[in-house]
């Protein structure tokens, strides 16, 4: 008995990396997975099938039932045709991974409007698309059946994201979004019994090959910490019963620490029953920073401008 037994996912950028540990996780616990996934390179240009068709071949060979989708996940007719394919195939949606990504890091100074547009389009956008194809599914068959549909939608943020890392200027600018739109969506579709988390994953895949050092290489023998197996267990986690009752939250999986991140909140106040004027803002400056807080914490070094 699996935890997925006679459910349908969806996963996006399912061919390699993290995506594909996730559909594999999801079949291997009874799932039936659509494996979407555009075969590009690591900075979103060129498309393949091979990536997708490997991975349901990986799957079935395993005993499970898998199917591939080749779309653009930032497309609006993508993102619905491979909703629609999981209806169509094996016959209802239970569970959405949003995972593809791509990177084009620069420093600001030096970013094209292609590569700002292009990583905006394929996070931000090819999150929102499938979320909004599947959100319209799942309230047309709550309408129906006057029932909440238990759905589960699990997105990908990044700590690039909620840190802020220089020298992904859109990159982090989408996955803080994406962590906006979790929170968001998760308020929006509880109504209809959707709930919406996301990762903020560190793994061992080919967008973080020549940003570590080396330093997320397996260890001979010991515990693989950055396995994109790893972090896909918490994707898998949230989009499964077991996690019940979660929704809106983000949880970093580093290693063999799991968090759960907390979003923008007042850290200090002032108050005044005056209007505030520059004079006197300057004067609480002291108050408003005093917070033991160190501040923000190192992430991985910048990229050369
Ligand atoms: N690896 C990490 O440490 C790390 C850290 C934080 C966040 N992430 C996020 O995890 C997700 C997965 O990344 P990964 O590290 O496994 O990288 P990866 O390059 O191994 O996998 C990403 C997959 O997405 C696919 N893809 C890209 N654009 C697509 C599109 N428009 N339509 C359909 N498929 C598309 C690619 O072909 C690729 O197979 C990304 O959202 C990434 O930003 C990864």
């Amino acid at each position: 008995m699996g935890v997925f037994d006679g459910k349908v996912a969806v996963v996006t950028g399912a061919g390699r990396g993290i995506g594909r540990a996730e559909a594999r996780l999801l079949a291997a616990e009874g799932a039936a997975v659509v494996v979407n996934d555009l075969g590009g390179e690591r900075s979103g240009e060129g498309a393949d099938q091979r990536p997708a068709q490997q991975v349901v071949d990986e799957i079935t060979a395993d005993g499970g039932r898998a199917s591939a989708n080749y779309d653009d996940i930032s497309s609006w007719d993508g993102g619905a045709a491979f909703v629609q394919q999981a209806v169509d195939e094996f016959g209802r949606l239970d569970v959405l991974i949003n995972n593809a990504g791509i990177l084009r890091d620069k420093m600001s100074f030096n970013m094209t409007e292609e590569e700002w547009d292009a990583v905006i389009r394929v996070h931000l956008k090819g999150h929102f698309v499938p979320a909004r194809h599947a959100a319209a599914h799942w309230r047309a068959v709550s309408k129906e059946t006057g029932q909440p549909v238990g759905g589960t939608i699990v997105n990908t943020a990044s700590e690039s994201g909620l840190y802020g890392n220089a020298g992904q200027l859109n990159y982090a600018a989408a996955k803080a979004g994406i962590a906006s739109m979790t929170i968001v969506l998760a308020r929006e579709l509880d109504r209809i019994g959707v709930r919406v988390n996301a990762i903020a994953p560190v793994a061992r895949t080919r967008l973080t090959e020549d940003l570590a050092g080396g330093a997320m290489e397996a260890k001979d023998g010991g515990f693989d910490a950055f396995a994109p197996e790893n972090a896909a267990a918490g994707a898998v986690w949230l989009a499964s019963p077991l996690a019940d009752g979660i929704t809106g939250q983000v949880l970093k999986i580093q290693g063999g620490v799991a968090q759960i991140m907390g979003g923008w909140r007042p850290v200090t106040e002032v108050t005044d029953d005056q209007p505030w004027s520059v004079a006197t803002l300057a004067e609480r400056r002291d108050a408003l920073f005093a917070r033991s807080d160190p501040g923000v914490p190192p992430f991985f070094p910048p990229v050369e401008a």
